[in-house]
């Protein structure tokens, strides 16, 4: 049994007590944020209010939706202090100050119910140091809750409980973080910096101290440590400039001041006279004038540039080629490689895998929870213990043994064994007593990932798989480069339709990947197109359309699970689904306009019938179709599934799940609800306003690219958009099944794909990845 939290009150409102604020409104719970009392006539709530605003701003953004912020009241800590005392949980963000934060939680402890749960956001500041003069009963209320920055996209939540602390409150606060917030709770125990910041900031300082001893430059570290391991681009330079090198020195002096002196962190050099410069200077990253890079924009050109660690000089950032990347193809052949960068990356690498495995047992329960700390805190797509894995722990011991360094006992007792191995279908991992035990997942958690381990696919092509996910769900999971939608996921689709006619009750759609999908296979259209193969191109859309339909009519419920991007065809295969149950950040859309084309798999179709027959929608058919036409039009995103749900890309009765790690459980528990009484939906008939519509949609679009808002081609594109979506030559008393729209979408498909505009478009979105506003 937990508690419940129903109400928060979050102290502190700058960058982490608003953002933390913001996030719990995305949630849905009531806020109460205070800050310090200002003075002045009506100023008093000034900096909570103010924060409040700023949320409204922040890209990207930190609400999923607008609304959310009604959810979060201003206040200060004078006036409203007593009325923290109605909050089931208070969240203390306030600056990094150990006497600071002890006085807060003195008057708290004057204040607060029994019951009310209290944590501390602090990075760097241990548990027993914060509670030191409390009574029991506070220090039965209270934990660390260590969100990262920002709190609403980085998924990784530290927390550390001390020996007081009430087991059913913990609890309580993990099970709320993990199911309402959607974070990954990973236990710490209490020491300087936890788990992330720990071992993170460990590598960040040595990795910049080695570069300048070695003469590497920032550019040439942000190449090795990135992509070769699995780390985001921004390497260790371009992370700093995010993260603030004013506040790098901070983290590092609140680090050495509480880690024993024999700790390695305390023997790295500190003192790095060129950031020192940089930060007087105003060089405090991205926040300021810029940092280790900088955009310079003095011959009116915005030009990249990075500073030169020796001399402190700016100077034009070119794309650097490191002969090390160039001949090896894996992480191992790297850290051998015989030149200053194999010999950089290596010292690097050895000296941060040691210290973490020295100190994995002292600061963690195990190593999967160091492993999720640096995927989810840092973005790393490999831990630690995986990236050990993967070099081959018996190499890298032999290695440090060959330079006389000391090898951690940890690494000593796996030998020639891996971290993690799958045994019996399922992943193990090693534990500090030396044997092997199963990741355990939470109830109500189901991996994708997991289930292929112990199971072979009902059916696979080069683009798609079906799964067997137990229960008598089958899985649809995209697997080709950015799960872009071609003919052999259309095949795909229709295997799945027989197959679970067949065996199964119901389907879902579902994949691991970043994004569920990119959209439609533009390369290949564009390869078509090129070779004027119009009949192949007349077929992908053909069988595209009917593909969507079958899915839709298919006699059993099909549950789209979607998270992260869902653009153009991903978009569309989602609005055949039954229903959605949509991880918190999907970023939904039909963008095909950014390519001059229109949704052509029945996309138009589904948008339209959904305008059209939406209960809570005021004015007749022609508002549903220009709403349609302003969204396709923009080719408009929904930021998060909140919001998709404003525009209708998710139904009334779609549900979102705000744990990626949920998603998919709760997907088939929705299939599963559905299967019961299930008959498939009625088809749509559309009545259309025809030629009325499409004149004055025309005639909008006409003004735009008058105001210079839209280009002529922009014009050319809607002038399709607006044929479909007023139903082409009808009127409003002629009714047309969804046949005769897919008919229309088909037809503006096949003139816009010979249009060399559109090609071009294609092309420039192929070669950037940004849209050619042409
Ligand atoms: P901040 O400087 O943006 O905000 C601190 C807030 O505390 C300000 O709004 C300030 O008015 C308020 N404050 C200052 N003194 C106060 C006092 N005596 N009583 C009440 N309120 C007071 O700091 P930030 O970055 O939001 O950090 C807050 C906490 O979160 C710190 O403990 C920090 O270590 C931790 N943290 C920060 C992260 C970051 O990336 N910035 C990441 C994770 C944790």
């Amino acid at each position: 049994m937990t508690l419940e939290i129903k109400k928060v009150g979050v102290i502190g409102a700058g960058t982490m007590g608003s953002g933390i604020a913001a996030h719990l409104a995305n949630a849905g719970v009531e806020v109460l944020l205070l800050d310090m009392r200002q003075s002045g006539f009506g100023q008093k709530n000034k900096l909570a209010e103010e924060a409040i605003e700023r949320l409204q701003k922040t890209d990207p953004a930190a609400l999923m939706t607008p609304k959310a912020a009604k959810l979060i009241t201003p206040g200060n800590l004078e006036d409203d202090l007593d009325a923290l005392s109605a909050c089931d949980w208070v969240i203390e963000v306030i600056v990094e100050n150990v006497e600071v934060k002890r006085s807060l939680y003195q008057k708290l402890e004057a204040l607060l119910k029994p019951h009310t749960i209290v944590s501390s956001n602090t990075s760097t500041i241990l548990l027993k140091e914060l509670i030191k003069d409390r009574t029991k009963a506070f220090q039965a209320s209270f934990m660390i809750t260590h969100f990262f920055n920002p709190p609403r996209y980085m998924r990784l939540l530290e927390v550390v409980k001390g020996p007081n602390t009430d087991s059913k409150k913990y609890e309580t606060i993990k099970n709320f973080a993990d199911i309402r917030l959607g974070k990954s709770v990973v236990d710490c125990h209490d020491t300087p910096g936890f788990v992330g910041n720990r071992i993170g900031v460990f590598w960040l300082q040595l990795a910049v101290l080695e570069a300048i001893q070695q003469g590497i430059k920032v550019e040439e570290v942000d190449a090795l440590f990135s992509k070769p391991m699995g780390i985001p681009k921004t390497g260790v330079f371009g992370l700093i400039d995010l993260v603030g090198l004013d506040l790098m020195p901070l983290i590092g002096k609140s680090l050495r001041d509480n880690l024993p002196s024999d700790d390695a962190y305390c023997h790295l050099e500190q003192d790095t006279p060129v950031i020192k410069k940089m930060i007087e200077e105003g060089y405090t990253g991205r926040k300021g004038k810029g940092g280790f890079y900088r955009i310079n924009r003095d011959t009116g050109e915005k030009i990249k540039e990075v500073i030169d660690l020796k001399t402190g000089v700016y100077s034009k950032a070119d794309k650097i080629k490191l002969s090390a990347l160039e001949n090896t193809n894996n992480l191992k052949d790297l850290l051998s490689y015989p030149d200053q960068y194999g010999k950089y990356t290596w010292s690097v690498l050895s000296q941060f895998l040691s210290y973490v495995t020295s100190h994995a047992p002292e600061i963690a329960n195990d190593i999967v929870s160091i492993d999720t700390a640096m995927k989810l805190g840092y973005g790393w797509k490999y831990g630690p213990f995986e990236l050990l894995d993967k070099i081959g722990t018996e190499w890298f011991v032999k290695k440090l043994k060959e330079e006389g360094k000391t090898v951690p006992s940890l690494l000593e007792k796996i030998g020639s064994n891996s971290f993690y191995k799958v045994q019996n279908g399922k992943l193990h991992y090693f534990t500090f007593a030396g044997d092997h035990q199963e990741v355990q997942r939470l109830p109500g958690q189901l991996l994708l990932s997991d289930i292929k381990l112990s199971s072979q696919p009902l059916a696979k092509n080069g683009s798609a798989a079906l799964w067997d996910i137990g229960d008598g769900v089958v899985c649809l999971e995209f697997t080709s480069k950015m799960n872009s939608i071609d003919l052999d996921i259309m095949k795909m689709i229709m295997k799945a339709i027989e197959i679970v006619q067949k065996d199964y009750k119901a389907l879902v759609i579902h994949n691991e990947g970043q994004n569920f999908s990119a959209g439609a296979n533009i390369g290949l259209a564009l390869f078509a197109a090129n070779c004027a193969l119009w009949p192949l191109i007349e077929q992908l859309v053909g069988e595209g359309q009917q593909a969507y339909k079958a899915l839709k009519y298919a006699p059993f419920p099909v549950v789209g699970a979607p998270s992260g991007m869902a653009l153009g065809g991903g978009c569309e295969v989602l609005l055949h689904c039954d229903a959605i149950q949509a991880h918190a950040e999907s970023y939904i859309g039909l963008v095909e306009v950014g390519v001059g084309l229109i949704p052509s798999w029945g996309g138009c179709k589904e948008m339209l019938g959904r305008w059209l027959n939406h209960n809570k929608r005021a004015g007749g058919a022609m508002v549903a179709v220009g709403k349609v036409f302003e969204m396709i039009g923009t080719a408009t995103v929904a930021k998060s599934a909140y919001e998709a749900k404003e525009m209708l890309f998710l139904n009334d009765q779609d549900e979102i799940t705000m744990n990626r790690d949920r998603l998919l459980a709760d997907a088939k528990k929705k299939a599963l609800e559905l299967v019961k009484n299930y008959r498939p939906p009625e088809e749509h008939t559309y009545s259309l306003p025809g030629s009325v519509a499409r004149v004055a949609l025309s005639m909008a679009v006409k003004g735009f690219v008058k105001a210079g808002k839209a280009t002529p081609y922009d014009e050319e594109v809607s002038k399709h958009l607006a044929t479909i979506l007023s139903g082409g030559d009808v009127d409003i008393t002629e009714a047309q099944g969804e046949e005769g729209i897919l008919k229309l979408e088909r037809e503006a498909f096949m003139v816009l794909i010979k249009n060399s505009k559109t090609l071009a478009r294609m092309e420039h979105i192929l070669a950037t990845g940004k849209p050619l506003r042409n």
